[in-house]
């Protein structure tokens, strides 16, 4: 292996930093030496300093992760992303992170994405949802939990059904990836923040796509890297909403305006120390809200797309099935909490969907303190990753699991932490019910309203822990005659 590049950056350190470098050489020392009187899992740190990011971040993830697996064990070791990390594979795996959340492990996040969401950036905790925010989530009246979900059906449907009009009707080829980031932001900007803006929010739908591409990378700020644009696209999605928030401050102000979603509930709900939020603050947890939910219900819309349009016989049995949700509908009446209940194929190929491309491949923890797992000790501080990949593809739980067969969820439930998507223990994504009310509206509407076809059936699909298809999905539509009781008369016959 080669030392060299490790000589020149110590002896760098050396000559410009004494004090920090010999601290930094001190507890590399001591963290070395404990290493060395432990049993550490089998794998392999890649290059000194850089580890293995390069493969990790360029290679199939599936690939990456899956290889190392075969050739170590269900558990094995790597340096990824800056950090010693541990990967957890299987059942069992997953089953031991969500059986000890907050007992041996805190949630982390890699330094990019730190970088990249500055509330947890200082804090060095959960950026997405950081713990504080969860509980005001929780707490929110009307946000995420379930039943407040029902409340959410109407108003969801009618604007899926504006967002079709406007951006899919009267167009031959349509950009799925770009359209779908875009509905899903007009809707959680309008249920996160009230934010109707279509100019704000086109440009939010610009800035976080910048950022989503940068969210696992290498953080070196340097003009014409992903992370680079990443980092001046944070600032101004981070004004833009700040200046939205000091708006809506100032309306709540003067019209003593109730709370109707989650911004205005951070605003006018105190801390139990009666400590009301800054904006920035807000700001900050609202642009982490947004995030967490834009990427992966896109991508997850996306893929589905694209499979319906290879698939005519799959889209055939969806469109069967929200006809006849349609057929049991007032003219123009929306879609409410049960027709949502009935969309169980279609809700099985969104399943089958993520099983084949996961939106989000796997995510981080920090080992709070040492502990053992399958005989190998796992020192503090390491990084412990969870991936779904390894388990969606096992034949033993998914057979032929290369195909996309949506079916395969009727004839039998998954055995438990096969499937999960949506991670699985107390860190479970919150946003998950959120999601599934988005996906199947835009189904419904989709399959009612048109056909498709891909504009390129080989369309690269790239991107690693966060996978996006490289020609933005572009499909070729083909209207569906509108009087779609006929049509489905003609599919029953
Ligand atoms: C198809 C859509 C979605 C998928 C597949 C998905 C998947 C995931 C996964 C795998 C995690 C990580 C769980 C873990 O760390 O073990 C997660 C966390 C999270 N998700 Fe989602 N998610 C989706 C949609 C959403 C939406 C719509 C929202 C917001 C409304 C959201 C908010 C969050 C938050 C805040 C976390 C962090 C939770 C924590 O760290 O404790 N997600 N999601």
């Amino acid at each position: 292996m080669d030392y060299s590049n490790l000589y020149i950056f110590l002896s760098t350190l050396l000559a410009i930093f004494p004090t920090t470098t010999l601290a930094f050489l001190f507890s590399a020392y001591k963290s070395k030496s404990h290493e060395k009187s432990i049993n550490l899992p089998p794998g392999n740190f890649g290059w000194p300093i850089i580890g293995e990011i390069f493969a990790f971040l360029h290679d199939d993830h599936e690939k990456f992760v899956g290889d190392r697996m075969n050739k170590y064990s269900k558990i094995f070791k790597t340096k990824i992303l800056g950090e010693r990390t541990v990967v957890l594979c299987g059942t069992a795996g997953h089953k031991f992170v969500a059986s000890n959340e907050e007992k041996l492990f805190a949630a982390w996040r890699p330094h990019s994405m730190q970088k990249l969401f500055r509330s947890s950036y200082q804090k060095a905790a959960s950026i997405i949802m950081p713990r504080q925010m969860e509980k005001h989530v929780s707490q929110a009246p009307g946000f995420l939990r379930a039943e407040a979900m029902v409340g959410y059906v109407a108003a969801m449907d009618s604007m899926v059904l504006d967002h079709l009009k406007t951006h899919w009707d009267g167009k031959q080829v349509v950009e799925a990836h770009r359209l779908t980031q875009l509905l899903v932001l007009t809707l959680s900007a309008k249920f996160f923040m009230g934010l109707e803006d279509s100019c704000r929010i086109g440009k939010l739908v610009e800035l976080m796509d910048t950022m989503m591409l940068a969210l696992h990378t290498i953080p070196v700020n340097i003009p014409g890297t992903a992370f680079h644009r990443a980092m001046k696209a944070a600032p101004a999605a981070r004004e833009i909403i700040q200046s939205f928030v000091k708006e809506k401050k100032e309306v709540m102000e003067s019209t003593g305006n109730k709370m109707h979603d989650l911004l205005s509930y951070m605003i006018a709900t105190p801390d139990p120390t009666g400590r009301f939020m800054p904006e920035n603050e807000i700001a900050d947890k609202i642009m982490g809200n947004v995030a967490a939910s834009f990427n992966s219900p896109a991508m997850t819309t996306t893929f589905i797309v694209k499979f319906l349009g290879e698939r005519p016989d799959i889209y055939d049995k969806v469109r069967i099935e929200q006809l006849e949700i349609l057929k049991s509908k007032k003219s123009g009446e929306a879609l409410n909490w049960d027709d949502m209940q009935k969309m169980k194929y279609s809700w099985n190929v969104a399943l089958e969907a993520m099983r084949l491309i996961p939106p989000l491949q796997g995510t981080f923890r920090e080992a709070a303190t040492d502990f053992t797992y399958q005989g190998y000790t796992i020192p503090k501080g390491w990084k412990v990753y969870w991936t779904v990949s390894t388990t969606t593809m096992n034949p033993e739980y998914f057979p032929a699991p290369e195909e996309f067969d949506p079916t395969r969820f009727e004839k039998a439930t998954p055995p438990p932490y096969t499937n999960i998507p949506f991670g699985s223990g107390p860190r479970i994504c919150p946003g998950k019910d959120y999601a599934r009310l988005q996906i199947l509206s835009f189904m419904h509407h989709l399959v009612i309203r048109f056909k498709w076809d891909l504009v390129n059936p080989n369309c690269k699909i790239t991107g690693g822990m966060n996978p996006f298809p490289v020609d933005g999905l572009k499909v070729r539509l083909q209207a569906q005659p509108s009087q779609a009781l006929v049509v489905l008369r003609t599919y029953v016959e």
